[in-house]
């Protein structure tokens, strides 16, 4: 075990609520897969406890993972980057850093961090050219600059391949024993639910491709979970697994009173009891 990193950014969706559910008999895997990264709490938890020897991390989301990759490649330059004084808390900073487009990989990953420290409820929203345009958060001391966590992510990084991207890529990389963890999305559970991370938005018929790509890992020995919200919809998608349902508190939601306990679906494609006996039955035998 080492000191965990923690997720460099606020994400809708985040999976800090989750992840002793989540981590709950786990079976020993070879690589890990993530296609859906956001703030990849699950990930970190996991690399935390030294049970990766080598993960595939993806998301949609190009300003994310042009971050990740700088964290994982240059990490002194980001944080010299965040520590100028023009990444101010105030709104004329804000404004003028949001208005900006820069195109140098680390301005773009330093914005991507600022923003998502100082906007209104950490949100990361676009519309639909884009364009990003949550308003000025008026937090009192945000950590615009982690040094001490960035160094943490740095490390955790090392043994990762990233990608920008369909989550179909895990098909190409994931093998027999690999544990590979979705979390898409969620299914709206009404008009207002946040779907908004990116301009491609996320429709049934994607769920739909996400039930076959999960079904295909399935049957090429993977082991696999998913966590999605809870609604009949899903919950038939993946009927043949028996989804598990969990409660887990929300903070990011666009109105506050809907901020609580809210149900989700866990999936498994493995019994959790049989996986842990399977693991002692392997510990015992090497004796
Ligand atoms: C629920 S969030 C993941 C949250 C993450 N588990 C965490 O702990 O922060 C879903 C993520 O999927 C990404 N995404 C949306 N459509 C995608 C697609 N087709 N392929 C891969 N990633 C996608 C979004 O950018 C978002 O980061």
């Amino acid at each position: 075990m080492h000191e965990e990193a923690k997720p460099f950014v606020k994400w809708a969706g985040g999976k800090r609520q989750l992840l002793d559910e989540l981590t709950k008999g786990l079976p020993d895997f070879h690589a890990y897969h993530e296609p859906f990264l956001g703030g990849g709490a699950f990930f970190f938890r996991l690399e935390s406890e030294n049970r990766i020897k080598k993960a595939y991390l993806c998301d949609s989301n190009r300003e994310l993972i042009n971050a990740y990759s700088f964290i994982r490649t240059q990490v002194f330059e980001l944080m010299a980057e965040l520590a100028s004084p023009e990444y101010a808390n105030n709104p004329v900073a804000y404004y003028k850093i949001r208005a900006s487009n820069p195109t140098s990989k680390v301005e773009r990953a330093a914005r991507f961090i600022y923003l998502n420290k100082t906007a209104f409820n950490g949100l990361y929203r676009v519309n639909s050219k884009g364009g990003f345009n949550v308003p000025f958060g008026k937090y009192e001391n945000p950590r615009i600059l982690d040094s001490e966590n960035l160094l943490r992510v740095h490390r955790a990084l090392q043994k990762d391949d990233l990608y920008c991207g369909d989550f179909t890529i895990v098909l190409k990389n994931a093998r027999r024993g690999d544990l590979v963890y979705f979390d898409p999305p969620y299914h709206p559970i009404s008009k207002t639910s946040f779907t908004g991370y990116t301009k491609n938005s996320f429709y049934e018929k994607d769920q739909e491709r996400l039930m076959r790509t999960y079904k295909a890992l399935d049957s090429r020995g993977c082991y696999v979970i998913l966590s999605n919200s809870y609604s009949e919809f899903i919950s038939d998608l993946y009927a043949e697994f028996e989804p598990e349902v969990v409660y887990a508190s929300r903070a990011i939601n666009c109105k506050g009173d809907k901020r609580g306990k809210v149900r989700e679906l866990i999936v498994r494609n493995w019994e959790p009891q049989v996986a842990q006996r399977k693991l002692v039955e392997e510990i015992v035998a090497s004796y």
